[in-house]
This record gives structure tokens, sequence and C-alpha cells, in this order.
């Protein structure tokens, strides 16, 4: 069900979280399929659901940094990352403390946590209305597309409570920033640019070559149905076609990620297009070059892995 979100309704959803049920939450990135961090079950139920691998850890989701410093060492830089970008679309993995009371699951077998303030104004009332963190992964199932509509997450789970937040602003997940090492890591780009994080922290350590890391990040992921075609500078016959920027081919097989060639705003329509030409009966979809500058590498990130072949 799916529900605009007044106070009856962030408290139905307190309900269903504290008895161990999952909710479908907007943020600014995605939206979450969250659940009380601090219950085993229903922690396992967000794995079970999208059937996600256990070992691919889940973020934790506050609405104070103060409540996750119970959780997790925080040091300096996490503090002034904190300070620059939260709430917003930064994720901040950090060494666990042996005194945390959330479930180890959360971890997926690592030492560390992964925690982020969402900057949405649903996803606060409600964490701040339930109290304690919730643990939230992308409301898709494994491997597939992330959700940016409340409607995205009830077509692939159709008997989950949906809080409506609308279309989600950014479009795209968290950066994942490592700070659990001497130098900070990015493990995945996302909706905060390389170029805003380093700003405040200066130069970053090489990413990860392999995803012991950063174990979410599989080859193939948030993969539509219908294959990819990437760097397309035009549609072949039978394609449909993902522009960028101003394009002579018309037609209802064309969508345009930015008509203005702006990356943020086609970080904010891509996984909603991509949706939406996958539904159709093309051959395949043929995606436009995506610059590589602000939020385009986080976009040609997801377009590579998307494009992956599948290993099932
Ligand atoms: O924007 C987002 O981050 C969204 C919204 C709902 O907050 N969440 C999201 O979660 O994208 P998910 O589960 O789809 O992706 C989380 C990623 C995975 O690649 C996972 O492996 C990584 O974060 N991760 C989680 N905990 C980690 C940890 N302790 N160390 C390294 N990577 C971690
Ligand atoms: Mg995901």
């Amino acid at each position: 069900m799916m529900v605009v979100p007044t106070q009856t309704y962030i408290q139905k959803a307190v309900d269903i979280l504290d008895n161990g049920g999952l909710i479908g939450l907007p943020t600014e990135t995605v939206y979450g399929l969250a659940a009380d961090a601090t219950q085993d079950l229903a922690v396992a139920a967000i794995f079970d659901t999208k059937k996600r691998p256990v070992f691919n850890p889940l973020i934790v989701h506050s609405f104070s940094s103060q409540i996750f410093e119970q959780h997790v060492l925080w040091n300096e830089r996490a503090e002034a990352l904190a300070k620059a970008f939260w709430p917003g679309p930064l994720t901040l993995v950090l060494p666990r403390r042996d005194s945390s009371s959330l479930s180890l699951l959360v971890s997926g077998g690592l030492d560390s946590l992964a925690v982020r303030i969402p900057n949405h104004p649903i996803a606060l009332a409600l964490l701040e209305a339930y109290g304690k963190p919730l643990a939230a992964p992308s409301a898709n199932p494994s491997g597939k597309m992330s959700p940016t509509q409340a409607s995205h997450v009830a077509e692939d789970f159709p008997d989950l409570f949906v809080l409506d937040g609308g279309d989600t602003v950014v479009g795209l997940e968290s950066s994942i920033v490592d700070l659990t090492g001497e130098l900070p890591v990015i493990l995945r780009p996302g909706g905060l640019s390389q170029e805003k994080i380093e700003s405040v922290l200066g130069p970053l350590g090489a990413p990860p070559v392999s995803g012991i890391k950063a174990p979410g990040m599989m080859t193939s992921h948030y993969a539509p149905n219908l294959p990819l075609r990437l760097n397309a500078p035009e549609p072949l016959n039978g394609e449909a076609y993902l522009a960028f920027g101003s394009t002579p081919y018309e037609g209802k097989n064309i969508l345009n990620l930015s008509l203005k060639g702006d990356v943020t705003e086609a970080a904010a329509n891509f996984f909603k297009m991509l949706r939406f030409l996958d539904s159709s009966n093309y051959s395949r979809i043929a995606v436009a070059p995506i610059p590589l500058s602000g939020l385009g590498v986080a976009l040609n990130d997801r377009l590579a892995r998307a494009a992956a072949p599948r290993e099932l």
C-alpha cells in the first residue's frame, strides 16, 4: 500500500517497524526498504525480501550523528564530512564499536558500519519518531534497478507499506566513503561528487580494486530486463534511446536525461527513464555518452554495472 504520509501514517510506520516489519521509505537518493537495525529478525527479513546475499552489509540511517557515536568509533574526518554534508547523499564507513546494540547482520560479517543521515523531510520525521536507527538498502530486488518513486517500490513489493515522498531529488544512491583506513577512500561514487568530498578531506586514497571492502559493488547490478548499449551517439533500428543533451533524434522510443546536458539533472532522471524504456518491447536500450564530471562519474558507474554481463 502506498500512502502520502500524515502523522497517522508515520505512527503506523513506527508500529510496523516496532513489530519487526519492513516499510518503504523515501530518501533524497532512492527509496529504501527499512527495518529496525537493532532487531535481528527484522534485518534478516530485508535480506530475505530483496534476495540479497547476507555478506552484503546494509547502511544504517538516523537523524543525528550523536546516535551513530554509540555504534561507531567517530573521528575528525567523519565530523568534518557530517558537518558539511549531512543530512545528505553521503554514507560514512567507520569501525564498529563492540558495544553496539545493532544487529550483527547489518555489518555483513565486517567489523565496520555504514551510517547516513538522509535529507528528506519524511525520512527525518520517521527517524525522529522512531528514535532507533533503521537499516535500509535500496528498495529493489537484489541486482535490479533502484526505485526513485513510490510506485517503483510498490511494483517490486506489492504487499509493502510505502510512505510516498514523491520523486527522489538526487536519483542516485549515496556516495560511500570509507574512513577506517589511513586515507579516506570512495567505495561507491554516488549523489555527492568526489570534488565536494575532496573539498573537505583533501586528496583521497585509491579506490579498492576488488570487492572485499565494498561487498555490494558487484559487476552486474542495476540491471534492466533489456540489454544496454553504452556510449551510443545515435539509436540503431529497433532500439530505445536514452539521450543526453541536444539531439536530432525524436520519437516515442527516445527519452532525454537532460536536454541542457546537465549531469545532476540526468542523475535525477536516470532510473525513472531507464525503467520506462525497459517496460517497452524494443530490442535494446542505447545510451548516449555522459561526461565524467560531477555526478556523471556515479552515473557512468551505474551504467557500466547495468550493462555488465549478468552473473546469476
Ligand atoms: O542512498 C543510499 O545509500 C540508499 C538509501 C536508501 O539510503 N541505500 C543504499 O543501500 O543504496 P544499498 O544496500 O543498496 O547499498 C549499500 C552499499 C552496498 O554496496 C554495501 O555493500 C555497502 O553499501 N556497505 C554497507 N555497509 C558497508 C560497510 N560496513 N563497509 C563497506 N560497504 C558497506
Ligand atoms: Mg542497492
